[in-house]
């Protein structure tokens, strides 16, 4: 019985937190979107001490079929402010990077996202996603 009404207490949440840190990591593996949510807000926060153009962290939503293609665009040639990714239509959702004691918010729409299709969220800071990524579940 416990467990039905946890289900029904968490149908109308429309947020979720994520935490990272100067260990270049996500604390979640999963982020399960709530595909009735007009939007969905991702808190992203970072709890070390280094500054953003060390270890900055962001959230970058793609399909997994397009993690190779993306990733392989990762340059510090892009700069900061961009994530250090270029403009590229398969970026559909990107927060801004953060340092430690940072957070930002990354404010989704989910009608963008498709049931059935496999999304993957990561950070694009250099040498971050084959450790930071984890999977979006709508
Ligand atoms: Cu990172």
């Amino acid at each position: 019985i416990s467990l039905i009404f946890s289900h029904i207490v968490f149908a109308d949440v429309c947020s979720v937190e994520i935490q990272s840190s100067d260990m270049m990591r996500y604390d979640k593996k999963i982020i399960n979107v709530n595909h009735s949510c007009k939007s969905y807000k991702i808190f992203l926060k970072h709890s070390g001490k280094l500054p953003k153009n060390v270890m900055g962290h962001n959230l970058v939503i793609i399909k997994t079929d397009d993690l190779n293609n993306v990733t392989s665009k990762i340059s510090m040639a892009h700069g900061l402010n961009k994530g250090y990714l270029p403009d590229m239509s398969e970026v559909i959702f990107k927060s801004e990077v953060i340092g430690g004691g940072e957070e930002t918010i990354l404010e989704i729409n989910p009608s963008k996202l498709t049931k059935g299709v496999d999304y993957t969220f990561f950070c694009s800071f250099p040498g971050h996603f084959a450790i930071m990524k984890g999977k979006i579940k709508i």
